[in-house]
């Protein structure tokens, strides 16, 4: 019997309902008590607009928040916290680099490499900075398992190419992509900038984002315990300060002339405006709790469980499960039910106290590639359990009861 790896009673939310089985953490995680406390604590301690007032208050606020970036930078193994940018998420941070990057270095002619594996927030950004510049989008395609196709990778690249962006971990089918061997093939035929998506990898696996070898990684909080609207880039400094702001506005200019402006110096060139500090200070307390699991039990325990559920809806007629075997999945299990419709299922698993994800999960290039309009998709994380699984299992089983009464 898997137990959780977190208590249960760490999520008031989880705790209140001991009947719900919450398998929808690829979506959005639950939030432990010392998140939600963290927050409340800025507010109620610290609250002042950082960086902007000369009174002790203001100083704490300020305090706090750097403190936040640096505790995330050691989180995801980034030395130069100043690199770690709070966005408001994974598709804020794709966008930035679209902008700032993109339009100031890609240009007809140019190509730019994305994978038929992404989240529409790293395929649709650069396939309109392909449009907007005259660009060519080139797109890998992937093995029978959905993992991304390395040799098919190899022929895409070349001296081209401006720009390659590639996920850590598929939010689909889970699939975790060999990003080191991704990444020596991409630097040995292109001076290419790497992008890579982080978000459903950081909360799932140990990341080091210098040891990569990369150019951005990013990630959402709300995936790994901690706020929605709270996130990073982290980004290479030379590469950071090579590139214009995204958004003008306070605190990212150094001077104001009538004419012309110059810029504050990183991360505050990126940061325009009041920043989400109490968000910011959540994503920091998430970040310490996850720590003090550990996030290799993290993975050890999300492989045990995702194991334990794929050979137990393996015994369910007419399933299909998607994507490479469970050890080279993060916590994901993307399936569908002959002659059940993923939508139907998930309505039929709630009445059951159990959530799942059914849809195109922002990835329509894969559901193409797939043949199908959607997947059913459980997942799991910290405080899911074996009782999780068996309550998926029993709810999967009544709604084949339910189809087969109906035919
Ligand atoms: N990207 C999130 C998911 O995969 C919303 O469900």
């Amino acid at each position: 019997m898997s137990a959780s790896l977190a208590p249960r009673s760490d999520f008031p939310l989880l705790a209140a309902d001991p009947g719900l089985h919450y398998l929808d953490s690829a979506a959005t995680s639950q939030k432990p008590v010392v998140v939600l406390d963290a927050v409340r604590a800025f507010y109620t301690t610290a609250n002042a607009n950082p960086h902007r007032g000369a009174y002790a208050l203001a100083a704490r606020a300020t305090d706090q928040y750097h403190e936040a970036r640096a505790t995330i930078a050691r989180f995801v193994g980034a030395a130069d916290s100043d690199g770690v940018l709070f966005t408001r998420g994974t598709t804020e941070a794709m966008n930035l680099v679209a902008s700032s990057w993109g339009h100031s270095n890609v240009r007809a002619g140019d190509e730019i490499v994305v994978t038929a594996l992404e989240h529409h927030a790293n395929f649709v950004p650069w396939q309109q900075l392909a449009r907007a510049t005259g660009a060519t989008l080139r797109i890998v395609e992937l093995t029978p398992q959905q993992t991304i196709d390395l040799d098919h990778l190899r022929t895409l690249v070349t001296t081209r190419t401006k720009l390659v962006a590639i996920t850590h971990v598929s939010n689909a089918v889970g699939a975790i992509t060999p990003l080191e061997d991704a990444v020596h093939i991409i630097r040995a035929r292109s001076a290419a900038v790497i992008v890579v998506d982080g978000a459903q990898a950081v909360p799932h696996l140990p990341v080091a984002f210098d040891a990569l070898g990369i150019d951005f990684y990013a990630f959402s909080g709300h995936k790994l315990l901690g706020p929605m609207g709270i996130g990073c880039l982290i980004g290479n400094r030379a590469v950071l300060e090579s590139m214009p702001p995204y958004q003008f506005g306070g605190d990212m200019i150094e001077w104001v002339r009538d004419t012309d402006s110059t810029w504050n110096v990183l991360p505050h060139k990126f940061e325009a405006g009041t920043p989400n500090a109490a968000d910011a200070v959540g994503l920091a307390a998430a970040v310490r709790y996850l720590d003090s699991l550990g996030m290799d039990r993290v993975r050890t325990h999300e492989v045990a469980l995702l194991e334990l559920a794929e050979s137990r809806i393996r015994t369910l007629p007419g399933v299909t499960v998607y994507g490479p075997p469970a050890a080279q999945r993060s916590g994901v299990l993307s399936f569908s039910l002959a002659d059940v419709h993923p939508h139907d299922l998930a309505t039929i698993l709630d009445q059951h106290g159990v959530c799942i994800r059914a849809g195109h999960h922002c990835a329509q290039p894969l559901m193409r590639r797939l043949g199908v309009s959607a997947t059913a998709r459980a997942s799991f994380y910290v405080y899911s359990d074996a009782a999780d699984v068996e309550a998926l299992v029993e709810a999967l089983t009544a709604a084949q009861g339910i189809f087969a009464t109906a035919d």
